[in-house]
């Protein structure tokens, strides 16, 4: 309970718009719910884009939190069909491989995030092909000053509210670099689902009918242990973590079909243990292996006689469909988790805090090998 006890905010429900006044102070929720906005007018700030050329034989991503998201989905959905290898690097250090022949995409919604500045100087130093993404700040400088090209989405979000700038964006240049196929089709049948969800969870739908605000009820006051039935659904389970710790302040940590079958699955078997200050979370989808889906059958039965379970199977044609199908439910989730523990969704002090304590400590003696 929060210090005061019981105030006015806790006897609200997620219908009432006084609850959405009262916490989300900057609009985290309306920002969340333009995801197809986002999605959709991308393509706008790639006119005039142009790759860098030459033949690539792996693809790298650099960037962190929020900006590096759009390069984990993107690598999740197209894992079996990407003829190059595809890493993303949230570090301070590039892996040991990037050359000339390497594919280098410097992601930071702000341009000032050091760890993706840092490995984008080892990058440069190496001799990758490069593109930056930002919406400005110091990445944007050393682009132009380098002649890398550049794609500027617009500024003025928390960079994790512009995920689909940023996936966008990364989605496109990586097919205008021929190594993703063109996914004009894809994206509009993304925009059509996306946009149809939006009235179905957004804040005007009641609770009764509403399974965001529905799942937002069971899960802000717990744990939540989101289980990704795959790969696929692994970067989502991720993003949903993230979402849960960013905008509502919660814990929740993800894992993955069929690995957790090898260890976690048996520490939900203690007899005895408090497992009900959990929820879980299964995340699906339709292309999940016949095998794995056996083995998610068999440990929900384990999770349900411990604690609460909710799951949720993507929908939409299109991987793309399908992944923002889940990545959106989430993301509206974790905005109605933060109302119903009343906290402002927008405000990450402690992120905040951290990165002004490094401004002011700094030891840049290590940043650059
Ligand atoms: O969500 C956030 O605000 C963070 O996870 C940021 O994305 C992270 O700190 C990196 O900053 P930037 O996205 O500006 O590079």
């Amino acid at each position: 309970m929060r210090e005061g006890g019981l105030n006015m905010t806790d006897t609200m429900t997620l219908d009432s718009q006084d609850l959405i006044k009262a916490h989300d102070l900057q609009g985290m929720l309306d920002k969340a719910l333009s995801l197809p906005e986002q999605i959709e007018e991308t393509p706008q700030y790639l006119q005039g884009f142009i790759p860098p050329g030459g033949e690539v034989r792996n693809v790298v991503i650099l960037g962190m939190g929020g900006s590096r998201i759009g390069g984990d989905l993107i690598k999740a959905q197209y894992s079996q069909k990407l003829e190059v290898p595809f890493e993303v690097y949230p570090s301070y250090l590039i892996p040991g491989y990037v050359g000339r022949e390497s594919l280098v995409i410097a992601v930071s919604y702000s341009g000032n995030t050091e760890e993706t500045l840092t490995t984008f100087e080892q990058a440069r130093a190496a001799g990758a092909r490069m593109i930056c993404i930002s919406s400005g700040g110091a990445l944007k400088e050393k682009a132009a000053q380098h002649g890398i090209p550049f794609i500027q989405i617009p500024g003025g979000l928390p960079p994790r509210a512009a995920l689909g700038y940023i996936y966008t964006a990364t989605s496109m240049a990586l097919e205008k670099s021929g190594i993703l196929e063109n996914q004009d089709l894809a994206r509009s049948e993304t925009l059509a689902l996306l946009k149809s969800l939006k009235s179905k969870w957004g804040p005007a739908s009641p609770s009764t009918e509403n399974p965001a605000k529905h799942c937002a009820e069971a899960l802000h006051d717990r744990t939540v242990a989101i289980f990704a039935s795959g790969a696929f659904t692994a970067a989502i389970a991720e993003r949903w973590r993230c979402q849960l710790n960013e905008n509502a302040k919660m814990v929740a940590y993800s894992n993955e079909f069929p690995e957790m079958n090898h260890n976690e699955v048996v520490g939900w078997t203690q007899p005895g243990k408090a497992y009900d200050q959990f929820h879980a979370v299964l995340l699906r989808d339709r292309d999940d292996l016949a095998r794995v889906s056996q083995r998610i059958d068999f440990t929900k039965e384990v999770l349900e006689k411990r604690t609460a379970v909710s799951e949720f199977i993507a929908q939409g044609e299109s991987s793309m469909a399908r992944l923002f199908f889940l990545v959106y439910l989430g993301d509206i989730i974790s905005v109605y988790c933060a109302l119903l523990n009343g906290v402002n969704p927008t405000s990450i002090d402690i992120i905040d805090a951290m990165k002004e304590f490094l401004r002011n400590n700094r030891d840049e003696s290590g940043l650059v090998k």
